[in-house]
């Protein structure tokens, strides 16, 4: 039944996330999975056409600068996420692409570059997830001594985006004339060189491409923290960030509406992504049963290296497992700050033991898990309380991702909640976000 006419629904918008055998760190050895997902070209290719058939705004590829043993299995042998998406831009027409790239360790010029043109080869559907490196041994892959600090990451951040930002700016949008006749190529009075010199970066430009159908890529934010807030609030156009509960998704949906009026930001110019894991099963006890079985191949020793990855491979075993959560100190501030403050907040409120922790958080029970009614349900009543604007989506088990996009999104479909085809061409327009008009453009 269609409420639509009478009473508007919020519109959900749906990202997938690529990110191999779909569940926990174990899923590759899951009867159903295939087990070099991670870097098996069909089965991600097979994933776009999945999610673009099912409408999705986006495909959203996560990143790390950093590996050693103790990693999980994804991140030991998987794509590059820009080289991915661009294959991608190929192997689909309408679904917008997402990429995540370090500010900590990359030059603005080059980033600005390669978002540009996975845009123009995607025909205005690149995103960029601006992260800053949670891990201190990225420092030893890039000719570093030291890892930069919290802070220090996002200010870097922040400058970069400035400049970033400034490079796709450098070509006014008929800026190239190309008239034969006449032999001009370009109007000069539409370039402009950035000239940019700041505290980390001293960058010239202009950049050797121009504007896209939808002006620049998208700029996603992730990193929780006041300073990532601050950040994602003065530049992003979304948001992608992890709440356990309804409760802590609509206050940080609140928190950052109000950091955009404090900037005079629009509120519906950012949109708030909460990643989320599904099962859908016939009945919630199938579902639930799928979770068990998917969380059994998971030992305590994998659930203990993934915890310690959060705190820079810190190594757990050497505490008693069923003691309580052991006091670390700081442990974990100058990595994934916001992540390991709610692991630490969380063990002491519910006075955790070592174990529990490290398998609630290797095998996290998806927020999402029912019948396709149920999982509908509950993403509506997300949105519709205001705790985010849309999800990516990742399945709970290997064929859970497949289940969502054939069962759950023609339920949303039926409610008016979730579009029944694309309405516009470019990732901008899926999420509903103005063009960005030229900075030189507006001051002429
Ligand atoms: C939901 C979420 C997703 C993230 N994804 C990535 C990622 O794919 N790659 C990465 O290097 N860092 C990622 N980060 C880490 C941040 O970029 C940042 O380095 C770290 O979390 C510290 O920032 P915070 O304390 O503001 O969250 C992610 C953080 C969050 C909260």
């Amino acid at each position: 039944m269609s409420q639509s006419t009478t009473n508007p629904q919020r519109q959900i918008h749906l990202g997938a996330i690529i990110q191999g055998a779909s569940g926990n760190m174990s899923a590759w050895r899951h009867p159903d999975a295939i087990a070099d997902a991670s870097i098996n070209v069909d089965f991600v290719r097979e994933l776009a056409r999945e999610a673009e058939n099912a409408k999705f705004d986006l495909l959203f590829v996560a990143d790390g600068l950093h590996i050693n043993a103790k990693s999980i299995p994804h991140f030991l042998n998987r794509f590059e996420p820009l080289t991915l998406l661009s294959a991608l831009a190929f192997a689909t027409t309408r679904i917008g692409l997402v990429g995540t790239l370090s500010t900590s360790y990359s030059d603005p010029f080059t980033v600005a570059r390669q978002f540009s043109s996975l845009d123009h080869l995607s025909d205005g559907r690149a995103g960029w997830n601006v992260v800053t490196s949670p891990l201190e041994g990225s420092a030893k892959n890039f000719s570093r001594d030291k890892h930069p600090e919290h802070a220090l990451r996002y200010r870097i951040a922040s400058e970069f985006l400035d400049v970033t930002k400034g490079l796709w700016d450098s070509w006014e949008d008929d800026a190239f004339v190309r008239d034969k006749a006449s032999g001009v190529f370009f109007d000069p009075d539409k370039l402009h060189a950035l000239d940019h010199a700041g505290e980390f970066f001293s960058v010239a430009g202009p950049l050797n491409i121009g504007r896209s159908r939808q002006g620049r890529p998208i700029l996603f934010q992730a990193g929780a923290s006041d300073d990532g807030k601050a950040v994602a609030a003065s530049h992003a156009d979304a948001i992608y960030t992890r709440q356990e509960t309804i409760g802590l998704a609509q206050a940080f949906y609140g928190d950052v509406q109000k950091r955009l009026a404090a900037l005079g930001r629009a509120a519906g110019s950012l949109k708030i992504f909460q990643g989320i894991s599904v099962i859908v099963a016939d009945s919630a006890v199938q579902a639930e049963d799928q979770y068990r079985e998917t969380a059994r191949l998971v030992t305590i020793e994998n659930a203990l290296d993934y915890l310690g990855r959060y705190f820079d491979h810190h190594d757990f075993s050497q505490y008693p497992l069923d003691a309580p959560f052991p006091d670390i100190g700081e442990l974990g501030s100058n990595q994934f700050r916001s992540t390991t403050d709610a692991i630490k907040r969380n063990a002491a409120e519910r006075r955790l033991t070592l174990r529990e922790v490290a398998l609630e958080a290797a095998t996290p029970r998806p927020s999402f898990l029912g019948t396709p009614e149920q999982v509908a349900d509950g993403l509506q009543a997300w949105v519709e309380a205001r705790a985010t604007d849309g999800f990516i989506v990742r399945g709970g088990t290997p064929l859970a991702f497949t289940e969502f996009a054939r069962k759950v999104v023609p339920i949303l479909q039926e409610r008016g909640a979730y579009r029944r085809d694309y309405a516009g061409t470019t990732l901008r327009e899926h999420l509903g976000l103005d063009y960005p008009v030229n900075r030189y453009a507006l001051t002429a």
